[in-house]
């Protein structure tokens, strides 16, 4: 998909987002994304390494779970994102913490409204020492437009996506009679377009939908290459065997790549 074609659906996909912000900060705050709190949130910190007095910009910040992650270890975050509800959320979850003077966090965090590929002209080069986006940028319409910003933002970027190679268009579970998994079957794996995703999983109480777009691993490493950004690390995390002993849903996360991480620096 090029950036035209995908710009021309973005007033939907920033629509999608805003009207999904409340049900998906209830899916966020009631713990019930234990894929994040378990398996990629832990995952993504960790990659980011020691952010103590880091200055960091949280890509797609949402209602500000992993910006508070990133807080809490030290970090100095601005959270951007472009979906009003979202922004609100996290500035009202910021509030409640500081009045009830839970806040736990060595680091500051301070949230603006933005449209990501308008990064350079809200920010001067070289104002971050880190890039972060905790399952954003695949949300977002132009991310080769967005990581070529980011770039000159800051020396590096940390970002997790679901892995494209289990992420794939056609994506059923294969099951015996009794219904236990067997394999997961995936095709059209090289098929890249934007959808409609819908979160309805019996888990959430409100469901909701947005638009997500598709990029191979192939596409993922060019976006980085024309931004001038190389791969330092790659990592795909999965819950250990005693996380799924206490909670058996994150079980299938340890057979299959389901999130990746990606580590990377500006090329000299
Ligand atoms: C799956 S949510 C992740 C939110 C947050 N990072 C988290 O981990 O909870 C994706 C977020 O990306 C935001 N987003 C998508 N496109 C964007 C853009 N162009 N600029 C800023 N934010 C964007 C959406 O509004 C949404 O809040």
């Amino acid at each position: 998909m090029t950036d035209e074609d995908a710009a021309a659906d973005e007033a939907t996909a920033r629509r999608m987002w805003n009207d999904a912000a409340d049900a998906f900060n209830e899916f966020v705050e009631t713990g019930l994304d234990y894929y994040r709190t378990d398996v990629h949130g832990p995952a993504l910190l960790e990659a980011c390494g020691d952010v103590r007095g880091q200055r960091v910009l949280d890509l797609g910040c949402g209602q500000g779970w992993f910006s508070r992650q990133l807080a809490t270890a030290g970090g100095q975050v601005t959270g951007i994102d472009w979906s009003t509800g979202m922004i609100e959320h996290a500035r009202r979850i910021e509030e409640a913490r500081h009045f009830q003077a839970q806040r736990d966090m060595p680091g500051g965090v301070t949230y603006d409204l933005l449209d990501a590929t308008e990064l350079a002209a809200r920010f001067e080069p070289g104002t971050f020492d880190l890039v972060t986006a905790c399952m954003s940028l695949m949300d977002m319409p132009r991310p080769r437009a967005v990581l070529a910003a980011a770039a000159r933002l800051a020396p590096r970027i940390v970002f997790s996506i679901p892995n494209p190679v289990t992420d794939a268009p056609h994506r059923v579970w294969k099951r015996d009679a009794a219904g236990h998994k067997l394999a997961l079957e995936i095709d059209r794996y090289f098929e890249t377009t934007s959808g409609v995703m819908q979160w309805d999983m019996k888990r959430l109480v409100h469901h909701f939908a947005t638009v997500q777009y598709r990029y191979t691993l192939e596409q993922w490493s060019q976006m980085l290459e024309s931004a001038g950004l190389m791969i330092a690390r790659l990592r795909e995390p999965r819950p250990s065997e005693a996380m799924i002993a206490t909670r058996p849903e994150l079980g299938d996360a340890a057979r299959l790549p389901y999130f990746l991480i990606i580590d990377a620096r500006v090329s000299a």
